[in-house]
């Protein structure tokens, strides 16, 4: 049984559709151990304490300096022991030293088609902005492991979404978490769960 710690920061939607999947059998031979949120009136709080889930807050704001909240938030996530930790939309930077503690076990989701509209400054609606002022006709959504870099990990799984003309950022954030994020996060989980994903040369094997 794969233990999975999801860490979110706002509504949840991803959060969501792992708890969904795993309901359903969708994902398989895993557990939801915790959910983690900096953010205190984060929705997804709310979606795990429906869905049963311990929760708690690890909030910046409670501490005076970022070394103590990189700290705390550390021990919170071993406290729950998890062999996979997920990053359903947590816009927090993971500390070197979380990085380093859960190397290949930490996944993250993303609203892009890495390597194009990631790193620095493109998160959340940001990154469909970015898309829309390029004027790309192809988006959609990456699954990575995370390394030390922001963005830079191996890729294990991408989806791509069409762009309308008519797209809005929001439009377009709408799609892509419907027709990518909420299908590719939870399949990304079941191949780990079930030994389907092996990190070689940096890259990502996947043995179906
Ligand atoms: C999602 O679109 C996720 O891909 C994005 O934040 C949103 C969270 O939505 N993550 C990033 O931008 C990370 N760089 P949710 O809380 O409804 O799952």
């Amino acid at each position: 049984m794969l233990k999975i710690v999801v860490c979110v920061s706002g509504g949840g939607t991803n959060l969501q559709a792992i708890i969904d999947a795993v309901n359903s059998g969708t994902i398989t031979n895993t557990e939801i151990a915790g959910v983690i949120s900096n953010n205190r009136n984060a929705f997804a709080l709310e979606r795990a304490k429906q869905a049963g889930i311990p929760a708690v807050c690890v909030s910046p704001k409670d501490y005076i300096n970022r070394d103590l909240f990189n700290e705390a938030l550390l021990k919170t996530v071993n406290e729950m022991k998890p062999d996979l930790v997920v990053l359903a939309g947590f816009l927090v930077t993971i500390p070197v030293e979380m990085i380093k503690a859960y190397e290949n076990r930490i996944i993250n989701i993303h609203p892009s088609l890495i390597p194009s509209f990631c790193g620095v400054g493109y998160y959340g609606l940001k990154v469909h902005e970015g898309a829309l002022e390029r004027g790309v006709k192809i988006s959609g959504a990456t699954v990575h492991f995370v390394d030390d870099g922001t963005d830079t990990g191996p890729i294990i799984l991408q989806k791509a979404v069409e762009v309308r003309r008519d797209d809005t950022p929001k439009a377009l954030q709408q799609r892509i978490m419907e027709e990518a994020e909420w299908k590719i996060l939870p399949h990304a989980i079941d191949m780990i769960a079930n030994g389907k994903v092996q990190v070689k040369n940096g890259k990502v094997v996947i043995t179906e």
